[in-house]
């Protein structure tokens, strides 16, 4: 039986800082009301003079590759995790592959939202147990803030999300690996987090609008009540189905990392399955959320910093805009 292993780990995220201070001298928010929701103290935003979503991911693959002590020749296949791709089309994947000089191989990109790496890492998962690869590269990379309305009427958006992105490199075991991924979602909330412009199905004048500063439609619109009930009933349900799947119990994880939508989300989370702090790793204070590249920033974090170790049982899990959710467990 073949299967897959995570070998190699990185992130990176943009140099410019912003703080809940800053939010709160150019919308009507504060720092106190953000913590207290969210968790969030500060995040990234990118530099559009230097930042692009490929680029971010260029410099996540380079730290994994050497942490991996590998090499950029050794990755035959990328799958990128993103929804906020530098162009609408094509994808960001092959603008990593051609960022990379990997000329030929295959680039996927996937569009699940927060639950995107785990889908990327699962389809990577499958490639590499039918044999077809046995080097793949995962990316969650994002920038969500050149589209986030930085005005008080998007307050309940601007404060949540950042910039940044993370890789992961997987390879062909004779061991496990990832033990299982677990992927769902329900369409008939697609509206309840959502970015509806440029989209396909709209008359040409909207889609084209003229007056497209003025135009909301670009912005990400969520109902932030809908999405946070929601969350933490699947995040329970979806870890649970791993658990069951490899019959394990939830005393057996070792590090459960959670898609970082908010820290009050997560503290939910370890309470409902009596995890202490260091079964769970966050960081969300210092990113806010990183849509698909925040399981993969946060892991690496937490591999660098010595939390996850050889034959631990580590759990990831995620929720976000489709409605998608989905958890993986992985022996390391
Ligand atoms: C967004 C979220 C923090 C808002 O918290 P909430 O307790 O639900 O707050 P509400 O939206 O009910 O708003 C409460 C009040 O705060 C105000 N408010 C919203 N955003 C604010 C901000 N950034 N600063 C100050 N006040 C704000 C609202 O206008 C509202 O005021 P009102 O009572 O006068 O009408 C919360 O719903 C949440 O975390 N949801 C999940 C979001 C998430 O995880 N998204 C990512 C999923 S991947």
């Amino acid at each position: 039986m073949q299967y897959s292993k995570i070998v190699g780990l990185g992130h990176h995220v943009p140099e410019r800082i912003i703080t809940n201070e800053y939010l709160s001298s150019i919308i009507d928010t504060n720092d106190a009301w953000i913590i207290e929701r969210t968790g969030i103290k500060e995040r990234r935003f990118i530099d559009p003079t230097k930042d692009t979503v490929a680029n971010m991911a260029a410099k996540a693959t380079r730290m994994a590759l050497e942490r991996a002590k590998l090499t950029e020749k050794d990755i035959e296949f990328i799958v990128f995790a993103t929804i906020t791709p530098d162009y609408f089309f094509p994808g960001s994947g092959v603008l990593l592959q051609r960022e990379l000089g990997l000329e030929g191989i295959g680039a996927l990109d996937v569009r699940n939202a927060c639950s995107g790496f785990i889908y990327a890492l699962s389809i990577a998962d499958q490639f590499i147990k039918t044999g077809m690869y046995k080097t793949i590269l995962v990316i969650g990379a994002e920038i969500q803030s050149t589209a986030l309305d930085l005005t008080t009427r998007g307050r309940n958006t601007a404060v949540i999300f950042g910039d940044g992105a993370g890789a992961a490199i997987l390879q062909a075991s004779d061991k496990p690996g990832i033990l299982s991924t677990h992927l769902h979602s329900d369409g008939r909330f697609a509206e309840e987090l959502y970015v509806k412009d440029p989209g396909s199905s709209r008359p040409h004048e909207e889609r084209q609008p003229e007056q497209i500063l003025d135009t909301s439609t670009f912005k990400v619109v969520m109902n932030g009540n809908q999405v946070f009930k929601h969350a933490v009933v699947r995040f329970m349900e979806v870890i649970k189905e791993a658990l069951d799947a490899n019959e394990l119990k939830k005393e057996d994880i070792n590090l459960l990392v959670p898609h970082q939508a908010n820290l009050r989300i997560s503290q939910y989370i370890q309470e409902k399955l009596n995890l202490s702090d260091k079964q769970v790793y966050n960081n969300i204070m210092r990113y806010g959320n990183t849509t698909a590249a925040s399981i993969p920033i946060a892991l690496s974090e937490a591999w660098a910093e010595g939390r996850v170790k050889e034959n631990d049982l580590v759990c990831l899990a995620a929720f976000g805009s489709g409605f998608t959710w989905a958890s993986a467990l992985i022996r390391w």
